[in-house]
């Protein structure tokens, strides 16, 4: 199996050099508290954290691609309602995995697919504007299935497939993912017949991409699932005892905890060289952001911690934000995902070979550019004391992909023992999903209407 490494030569002084790098010794320092934070997030492996374990489910692996063959060839639409854990890793997978133009032109017996991830009525209207309800399968995806915007959604296709296909037929054009037992959407898959799916327990929304929630719709639009699977059981036996020195996720880890402690590096930059790896970054960025940006400690201070993630895509982003980047604050840490070994070698065609600023391209790959750009990007950065590490995949492939996501997920939980924060809550996200239930009239909530009602009395200033 390729396997993807993680190269932090950058991050290091002797690289970078002082102020903005790291010494080798404070890296090495964080071994023991890391060994020590590893066996803690393992010892929850079969209680709270049995995402840890999704890559070893062959049984659900097996559910997964029975139902996928089972409707194979019978929509040529796949939607995915579902928003934040439930949207990015679908989309991430897709995107990484599938051709870019998968959806423009889908290969035979293939559906499209479509991660409606927003309430926009802009763009929901559009959608029910072009698309037919006749050829989409519909892939309900909430946890605990209380989730608005999720549930107008399928309030919304719900009425639409019944209408256009009558109550029993529509039933085909839905599969569930939810939770087991508890939730909303259970007793009406129940009622209503639905196919269904189940978020296991131990599994959080932004830990779920190798759990039905990424895995179906994955499995659907043709990916190799058990590949995915493989390859997050390879990183999941090199990382769950391996030493520190030898164990990408730790080291990632530490990395994250002492740029920012030490460093004041508050923004993370992934900086994806490859168009495929785009949304794994936007996935990572929730997961770092949700998993991390807390107010209280676990043991109730307030702390206000956590990075802010942003993404970037080279090289489009090299004429965009690689100006702030290197002569900007120094107030970022960079991780470039590079690829080795693209699918395609293009050859850029020699012509004006009298014109010194085009004759050197002539006879050079678009492979060979590419690369010297995020060289060029990264030695620009390292001269200008801007610290980064690489994660190489040695080719885009359902193996490589697979690890890279057990590896961030894995290094975010450790990360939250680093920062000493519960990285498996949200309770930022659910005051907003509290105030939003109040303002739309939800039963349950209206001492919560009454209290945002009363300090709403702010003269707004508008221009
Ligand atoms: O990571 C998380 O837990 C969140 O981003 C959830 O995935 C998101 O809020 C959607 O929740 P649910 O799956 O319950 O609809």
């Amino acid at each position: 199996m390729d396997r993807i490494q993680l190269d932090y030569t950058h991050i290091l002084a002797d690289s970078i050099g002082a102020p903005h790098g790291l010494d080798e010794q404070s890296l090495m320092a964080l071994a023991a508290p890391s060994m020590a934070a590893l066996a803690a997030v393992q010892a929850r492996r079969t209680t709270d954290l049995r995402w840890l374990d999704l890559p070893h489910q062959d049984e659900m692996l097996d559910e997964i691609v029975a139902y996928a063959a089972s409707v194979r060839g019978q929509f040529e639409n796949v939607v995915v309602l579902g928003i934040g854990g439930s949207a990015l890793g679908p989309r991430a997978l897709h995107t990484a995995l599938n051709s870019p133009y998968h959806d423009s032109q889908p290969p035979a017996d293939l559906p499209r697919l479509h991660v409606l991830d927003n309430v926009d009525p802009d763009w929901i209207g559009e959608f029910l504007a072009h698309v037919d309800p006749h050829t989409c399968l519909f892939n309900v995806i909430s946890k605990s299935g209380s989730t608005a915007e999720t549930m107008s959604q399928f309030l919304i296709f719900q009425k639409v497939l019944i209408e256009a296909l009558g109550q029993e037929e529509h039933k085909r054009h839905v599969v569930v993912t939810t939770d087991g037992s508890h939730g909303v959407l259970r007793p009406i898959v129940e009622e209503e017949g639905y196919a269904s799916f189940v978020v296991p327990e131990g599994v959080g929304g932004r830990f779920s991409v190798l759990s039905p929630v990424g895995l179906l719709s994955a499995a659907l639009v043709g990916i190799d699932i058990r590949g995915l699977a493989a390859g997050a059981a390879d990183m999941d036996a090199r990382c769950k005892q391996a030493p520190f020195e030898e164990n990408p996720a730790l080291v990632y880890a530490a990395i994250q905890w002492l740029m920012q402690s030490e460093g004041d590096k508050n923004i993370a930059v992934t900086f994806a060289y490859s168009q495929r790896l785009r949304d794994l970054a936007d996935w990572y960025a929730q997961l770092l952001a949700e998993s991390i940006g807390k107010r209280l400690s676990r043991d109730g201070q307030e702390v206000f911690v956590g990075p802010t993630p942003v993404r970037a895509v080279g090289v489009t982003d090299q004429h965009s934000q690689v100006q702030l980047y290197a002569e900007g604050p120094a107030d970022k840490w960079f991780t470039f995902l590079s690829v080795e070994n693209s699918d395609h070698t293009i050859t850029i065609p020699k012509a004006y070979s009298d014109r010194d600023a085009l004759a050197y391209l002539g006879g050079r790959t678009l492979n060979d550019l590419f690369e010297a750009e995020r060289e060029g990007t990264r030695i620009a950065l390292t001269e200008a004391g801007r610290p980064s590490v690489d994660v190489i995949f040695p080719k885009v492939n359902a193996a490589t992909v697979g690890q890279y996501l057990y590896m961030m997920e894995l290094a975010v939980a450790v990360m939250g023992e680093h920062y000493g924060v519960d990285a498996f809550d949200q309770p930022g996200v659910e005051a907003g999903k509290i105030a939003a239930y109040a303002l739309m009239g939800r039963s349950g909530f209206e001492e919560r209407r009454q209290e945002i009602e009363a300090s709403s009395g702010t003269t707004a200033k508008r221009i």
